[in-house]
């Protein structure tokens, strides 16, 4: 007869908590069979083919333990609490092996169970389906998005998600409110300590920032790298909605030159620290100002204040340390030496004065602001004729909401409302993408297009 009887590991049923978490409670005592063998024997247990599935195996629990009671026995835990429940093969093996079977009690504790099993044990039962447990980290916060019928229990699911995760310090419960202007989520503290100043890592950058005062979403990871790999090395970006650099400081490590703004003044402090904290501070200026003037105002900046040329890919430590040997080799050899120094360092370029690209990363509204390059480029508004410098006219890349949730209709609709802010048709330069999902009948896009010459130029 097979072994079909399983161990209830389980943690303890205890739904009356609701806003204190009492770990003590959570203890369980489960009987199992030992095999208890002479030390040497143990290998072979462990290895057998017939002792495969009734061996113990859970997770955070030693099978192999030492009898108390003989330095030179071991004990192997099964995964059955009663002989009856072991097979004939099982049986006859372990008698062949010497083994003697005793009961040994395994003590679970609160540290033991999974926050979703603690979870489960904690909430009444009709909410334990819609497990609450899912979260998103930033630094070391962790922030949640409770539905209505989880509130009474909040605290408890905090604690429960600190006491679980050692990296998280703090958790949040995001409100339904945002901040209108500078779309930061407004968050309640649910455990754990309340510091809301993060230091998070992504695109191999080190963004610090304030949680509670500064817009910052992680889902938008991969859009950010999406753009940025647009970006040629030698472009100059103007990022009109920047927050606190998740465009402008990515970009600026590959080598473009950027002009980042944001409206809200904490995001433009931590901005700023993280220009200087990833050092790319010769290539990125931040701003503070609406966006509207600052799409104005930026074109005669690069024009009047260029940025300098691209002098190729940042040096690793050693590769600097090869480029000066080679360099010094070069000074003190005869030309024919000097001809072998790499080129693709040497700077050949002229200074940077023409943007390239305009990022617009502020989906409730960016669409309205297209106006504002009704004439960018026209002399009236720069005071300069730049259409010699201009040959080529920036990318849009503008960020958006639309409720139409079929493709076909989202572009048609995203299209309309472009064109009909610029004033003009778009040119056969047009891209859709879909970004995100962000609620069932939303979705977010990026809609990229090139600038139409006769709206930039508008008189
Ligand atoms: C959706 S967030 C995007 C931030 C950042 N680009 C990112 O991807 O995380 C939009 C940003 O626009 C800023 N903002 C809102 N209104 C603005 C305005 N009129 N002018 C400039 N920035 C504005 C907000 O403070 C916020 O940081």
């Amino acid at each position: 007869m097979a072994c079909t009887l399983t161990l209830d590991v389980s943690p303890p049923v205890h739904r009356w908590m609701d806003t204190t978490l009492e770990r003590d409670v959570f203890k369980k005592t489960v009987p199992v069979l030992a095999a208890r063998v002479p030390a040497t024997k143990t290998g072979s247990l462990l290895k057998s083919d017939v002792m495969k599935k009734s061996l113990m195996d859970l997770p955070k629990v030693r099978s192999v333990l030492r009898d108390p009671h003989d330095d030179l026995a071991r004990l192997v835990l099964l995964n059955v609490s009663e002989y009856a429940a072991l097979s004939p093969e099982v049986r006859n093996f372990l008698q062949e092996q010497s083994a003697s079977l005793v009961t040994h009690n395994l003590d679970l504790t609160y540290d033991y169970w999974t926050a979703d099993e603690i979870l489960h044990s904690v909430l009444p039962e009709e909410l334990c389906k819609g497990s609450p447990s899912g979260f998103a980290i930033t630094g070391h916060l962790a922030h949640m998005n409770l539905n209505k019928e989880y509130l009474p229990y909040k605290h408890i699911i905090g604690q429960i998600i600190l006491d679980k995760n050692p990296m998280i310090k703090t958790v949040v419960n995001k409100l339904d409110s945002i901040h209108t202007k500078y779309r930061f989520f407004n968050m309640e503290l649910l455990a754990g300590e309340p510091n809301y100043i993060v230091e998070h890592h992504e695109s191999n950058c080190r963004f610090t920032f304030d949680f509670t005062q500064v817009y910052w979403n992680s889902r938008l990871h991969t859009e950010h790298d999406r753009l940025v790999q647009l970006f040629e090395p030698t472009d100059v970006i103007a990022d009109v909605f920047a927050g606190v650099g998740p465009f402008a400081i990515p970009a600026a490590k590959k080598g473009c030159a950027v002009f980042a703004n944001d409206l809200n003044p904490e995001s433009a402090r931590y901005l700023t620290k993280n220009i200087v904290d990833n050092k790319v501070a010769s290539l990125v200026r931040a701003s503070c100002e609406d966006g509207r003037d600052f799409m104005k105002k930026v074109i005669a900046r690069a024009r009047d204040h260029p940025f300098p040329a691209y002098t190729g890919p940042k040096l690793s430590k050693m590769q600097e340390k090869e480029e000066k040997r080679r360099l010094q080799l070069a000074k003190s050899s005869p030309p024919t030496v000097l001809a072998s120094v790499d080129k693709s360092t040497v700077n050949n370029q002229s200074p940077r004065q023409i943007i390239s690209h305009f990022v617009m990363n502020l989906p409730d509204s960016a669409i309205d602001f297209l106006d504002s390059f009704r004439g960018i480029l026209s002399e009236s508004t720069s005071e300069r004729d730049l259409s010699g410098i201009y040959t080529e006219m920036p990318m849009v890349h503008c960020h958006c909401f639309t409720r139409e949730l079929e493709p076909d209709r989202a572009q048609a609709d995203i299209r309309q409302r472009v064109e009909s802010k610029l004033g003009h048709k778009l040119g056969a330069e047009v891209t859709l993408h879909m970004v995100r999902s962000v609620a069932p009948n939303k979705d977010m896009y990026c809609i990229s297009f090139r600038l139409p010459r006769d709206v930039a130029f508008a008189r």
